[in-house]
């Protein structure tokens, strides 16, 4: 199996890490365990991790300052890939943040927090009412978003534009207008809605970094983790059902590049041992 993918000007390793699960509940203010927050982050990179995705309004700030105070200065091969388009207010709630100048000065206050003149990647994350729900396109703002996005690549501050939670038509819409370079969807073996995006990325050479791989840390019950083929695969295969859902989500397309998020070392060392995983045949979660 492939091991590895570019991502805009690098090429990283196939799965990665996400950073959404190191603040406290909610990921909302400081971790649980502070200490431990910054072993994952060292262990990570350590295992051969060079792709992090994070948020400014992880926390706020606390997924980025960790990973600032865990691994700066940053090895070169790291990429960091952040992502704008929401905030948080002082309660914690999610609140969208859209406008043009919304997403300028949060990939600014990313840079500030990491400590880089230019982040990887950023993903424009597409909010349209229901947080979690790919909605239609509002072409005027979209029109407007993309202006910003490609100013702040061309100035430098990114590396390359992602997009998260489109639909098939933004993907198109933005394809004619300038190079994606990621697309960020809620993906996993039991939420395929944005298969027709991730053929849309395979068919153009561009990666797809589902979220949610493992089910999310929202679900009390774990749609994913308590599939009973994948628990069964998991038990004939003396690996755990994490460790099946990756490895089958890593199977989907070459261009598939995993983020699941943790706050254990045990769990990332788990989630970084997948990609010899031969499913069998007849695995049909
Ligand atoms: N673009 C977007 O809008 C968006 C939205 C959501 C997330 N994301 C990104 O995608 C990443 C992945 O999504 P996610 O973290 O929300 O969900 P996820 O990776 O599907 O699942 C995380 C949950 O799985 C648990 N877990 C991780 N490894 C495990 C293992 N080996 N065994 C059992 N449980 C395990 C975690 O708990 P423990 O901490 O106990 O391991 C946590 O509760 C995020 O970290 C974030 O970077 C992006």
């Amino acid at each position: 199996m492939q091991t590895t993918f570019p991502l805009g000007s690098f090429t990283v390793h196939r799965v990665g890490f996400g950073a959404m699960q190191l603040p406290g509940p909610g990921v909302f203010g400081p971790p649980r365990d502070h200490d431990q927050a910054i072993a994952v982050l060292k262990r990570a990179v350590e295992l051969g991790v060079d792709h992090i995705d994070t948020a400014q309004f992880y926390g706020p700030d606390v997924a980025n300052q960790l990973i600032r105070e865990a691994l700066y200065p940053y090895p070169e091969n790291l990429a960091l890939v952040s992502k704008v388009g929401a905030r948080r207010d002082d309660e914690g709630n999610w609140t969208s943040a859209q406008e043009p100048d919304d997403l300028r000065a949060h990939i600014e206050h990313n840079l500030r927090e990491l400590g880089v003149d230019q982040l990887a990647a950023v993903n424009l994350r597409i909010h349209s009412g229901d947080p979690n729900a790919v909605g239609p396109v509002d072409r005027d703002l979209f029109d407007r978003q993309l202006t910003a996005m490609i100013a702040a690549r061309d100035e430098g501050l990114i590396g390359g534009i992602g997009l998260s939670s489109v639909s098939v038509d933004h993907l198109r819409i933005a394809l004619d207008r300038t190079e994606i370079v990621t697309v960020q969807n809620a993906y996993n073996l039991v939420d395929r809605s944005s298969q027709p995006v991730l053929d849309l990325t395979t068919e153009h050479g561009i990666s797809f970094v589902p979220f949610f791989p493992l089910g999310s840390g929202f679900n009390a019950d774990n749609p994913v983790l308590g599939n009973p083929a994948v628990k069964k695969a998991a038990a004939d295969l003396g690996r755990t059902p994490a460790q099946v859902a990756l490895a089958w989500t890593l199977s989907v397309a070459p261009n598939v590049l995993l983020i699941p998020g943790t706050s254990s070392v045990a769990h990332l060392e788990e989630n970084l041992a997948v990609a010899d995983i031969e499913l069998p045949e007849d695995f049909a979660p």
